[in-house]
């Protein structure tokens, strides 16, 4: 039987700041057989897509999107903040739940025409999604659907995602 992966999520309250409901998924991490679960779930989602490459926003975005580019063997390319990739790189600005950031990509980190499934642990605003989407487009990718584990659908994220086909695992 599948498993209920609502309960490898921690709820924080207050946490970074208050009024925030922190959902950590290191429980699901933590457990191999979730971990795994949680993976296949989305490999799943992605297999009639034609997915060339997985992109994911740092940090947790690696967390979910290299599992799964393994399983579909191919490639990923992450969105880190600022001053952490060594070549030429393009940049995307997003606000937070809590704060503003930006993301950047190498220039040759996805090709013309690729098709790419977009991963993060948790969409919220859906500002980092949109910035990591933004910056596949200005690449020339191809955005083939987004994954997430968890989604706070209050904050409607999803409003920003229309143009595309989204999974995530878990709602709240
Ligand atoms: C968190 C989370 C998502 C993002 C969701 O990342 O991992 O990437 O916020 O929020 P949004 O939909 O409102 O943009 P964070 O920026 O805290 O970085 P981290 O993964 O390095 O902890
Ligand atoms: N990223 C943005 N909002 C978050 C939340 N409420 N819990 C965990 N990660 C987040």
């Amino acid at each position: 039987m599948a498993l209920d992966l609502y309960q490898y999520i921690a709820s924080i309250p207050d946490y970074p700041e208050k009024g925030i409901i922190f959902r950590d998924i290191s429980p699901l991490m933590a457990d191999g057989e979730a971990y795994q679960e949680a993976t296949d779930r989305i490999v799943a989602f992605a297999q009639d897509k034609g997915v060339e490459m997985i992109v994911g926003p740092e940090a947790r975005g690696f967390i979910v999107g290299c599992p799964v580019a393994y399983k579909l063997g191919v490639g990923f390319a992450p969105a880190r903040k600022k001053g952490k990739l060594p070549r030429a790189t393009i940049k995307a600005e997003y606000d937070l739940e809590y704060g503003k950031s930006a993301l950047y990509m190498h220039k040759d980190a996805v090709k013309p025409g690729q098709k790419v499934l977009v991963c993060d642990d948790l969409l919220a605003t859906g500002g980092t999604i949109r910035a990591t989407i933004d910056l596949v487009e200005q690449l020339g990718g191809e955005v083939v659907g987004c994954a997430f584990l968890v989604e706070l659908a209050e904050l409607n994220g999803r409003e920003k995602l229309k143009d595309y086909d989204t999974l995530a695992l878990m709602k709240y």
